[in-house]
């Protein structure tokens, strides 16, 4: 079991630089505010399911989080105060009642060497300190109240300031050296997942058994969580953009599509890739998958600070565009007009990426889901892209029967549509590549190595079939 990245080994996380980050954006919508104000955010809290008594693993709030550096302790709270910069965690006080079944917690002593904090209390002193900073006329912002609604102090906090929100998310957009390294060894063990998939036919016969050999190497490689639940399709399933049932045969199909990713200490990665069943390409499986690789590189190479990704996600619709009249697939216009016609969205309906963090659709993007121009509505970042942003780049080519009979609704696009062509590439389903990048100043970083070759790709999908069942034990 690893221990995560080596250049980390004995470095705090960087809960104060994160708190001292958001109260530089938070000063910027409220000049006057350094000395009269204080940030306050509760952890999560394990919850029973209803009517039993047990609960789903803690999942961490991000927010908590980043100005804490705490992961898999229920019932925290983080204080900052602007005027002396000063970091106060407290723990929940200890039930000695559960430690017979959980084990002892954490020590204020053991919390204050792990974590970046000046101070380590437990929560129990957490009202009174509030009182008192009531009292002396600071104002304290919050999130929200949802872990502490019933408390006396839920009445002493403002929740939901935008402003507050504003400076978390612009915060946590630019990613550190430390929180660099962090998804960079999700990517790696990520990395290891979608090898094995790959590399593991013999054994996977159901796309259960997909999504049960990612999660077992992650799980080997010391990821318990994976980022989002995995998206394990084959054949015409892989048309459904977030496919989770995850549970129906593979045989006699030519197409899987895994869309799964590890994280690490609250850190995402999100990867997607496509293989032949058999090792060996269809025509069209081919034809596809290259056109979603030109898509990709064609986007990647225009990836540095300050470029617009709404103009990145167009050139991805141009590429589809182009590929299709070669393919026979547009047909009656030339590729201006069809591009313009906006018909691609039938076959490309989501963005190029989002913004990658803590999150797997991290904060800060400001997407707008009600745009009335149907090739941005589910683009999730609509503003130009900074250094220090980390992004997936994801663009796919869908072969969906909903999605279709909605584009034929529309006679505009279905004149540019040879229904007779695309029948040919239904079987496919789809197919999406998807890596994670590192915006820099004058271009990227790809945190992802695992191959999107074809040649690659199909190479190691037939030595795995050649190894039968050896391949089982392929990255461990
Ligand atoms: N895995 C979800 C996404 O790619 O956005
Ligand atoms: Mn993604
Ligand atoms: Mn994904």
């Amino acid at each position: 079991m690893e221990n995560g990245p080596i250049e980390l080994q004995g470095i705090k996380y960087p809960a104060l630089t994160h708190a001292l980050k958001v109260k530089s954006h938070f000063l910027s919508k409220k000049p006057d505010s350094a000395t009269t104000s204080a940030f306050l955010i509760a952890g999560e809290s394990l919850k029973l399911y209803p009517y039993s008594d047990q609960c789903p693993p803690l999942r961490q709030n991000r927010y908590f989080h980043y100005l804490s550096g705490v992961d898999q302790i229920g019932g925290c709270f983080i204080l900052f105060e602007l005027s002396s910069n000063k970091l106060t965690l407290f723990l929940p006080e200890i039930d000695y009642d559960d430690i017979m079944w959980s084990g002892m917690p954490l020590s204020i002593e053991e919390a204050s060497s792990k974590y970046d904090v000046a101070e380590v209390l437990y929560a129990d002193s957490l009202a009174s300190k509030l009182e008192s900073l009531h009292e002396s006329g600071i104002e304290i912002y919050t999130t929200d109240t949802n872990e502490y609604k019933d408390k006396s102090f839920a009445s002493l906090v403002i929740a939901g300031n935008e402003d507050f929100f504003y400076a978390l998310d612009e915060s946590r957009t630019i990613k550190d050296n430390y929180e660099i390294a962090l998804m960079k060894h999700a990517a790696k063990i990520t990395d290891n997942c979608h090898l094995a998939v790959m590399s593991a036919l013999p054994i996977e016969k159901n796309e259960g058994h997909i999504h049960a050999e990612f999660l077992y190497h992650s799980i080997r490689q010391g990821s318990k969580f994976l980022s989002y639940d995995p998206i394990c399709c084959s054949g015409p399933n892989c048309g459904t953009l977030h496919y989770v049932k995850n549970d129906d045969t593979t045989q006699g199909k030519e197409s899987v599509l895994i869309d799964a990713g590890s994280e690490w200490a609250c850190y995402t990665s999100d990867v997607t890739r496509c293989f032949p069943i058999n090792g060996e390409w269809t025509k069209e499986h081919l034809e596809i998958y290259t056109s979603v690789l030109e898509m990709q590189s064609t986007t990647m190479a225009g990836i540095k600070d300050g470029c617009s990704w709404e103009d990145l996600h167009m050139l991805a619709h141009k590429v589809l565009v182009k590929k299709f009249i070669e393919f026979g697939i547009f047909k009656n216009g030339t590729e201006d007009e069809i591009y313009k016609s906006g018909v691609s969205i039938h076959f490309f309906p989501h963005g190029l990426g989002h913004l990658l963090g803590m999150d797997t659709h991290d904060v800060g993007g400001y997407p707008n889901y009600s745009d009335k121009n149907p090739m941005l509505r589910y683009l999730r970042i609509r503003r130009p892209l900074k250094a220090g942003m980390v992004v997936t780049n994801e663009p796919g080519i869908y072969f969906s029967p909903f999605l279709l009979e909605n584009g034929l609704k529309n006679p505009d696009h279905a004149k540019y549509i040879d229904m007779d062509v695309v029948n040919k590439y239904m079987y496919i389903g789809g197919v999406r590549i998807e890596d994670d990048v590192l915006v820099a100043q004058d271009g990227y970083e790809v945190f992802t190595k695992i191959t999107s070759d074809p040649k690659e790709i199909s190479d190691i999908v037939k030595k795995g079939l050649a190894k039968g069942k050896e391949a089982f034990h392929v990255v461990i």
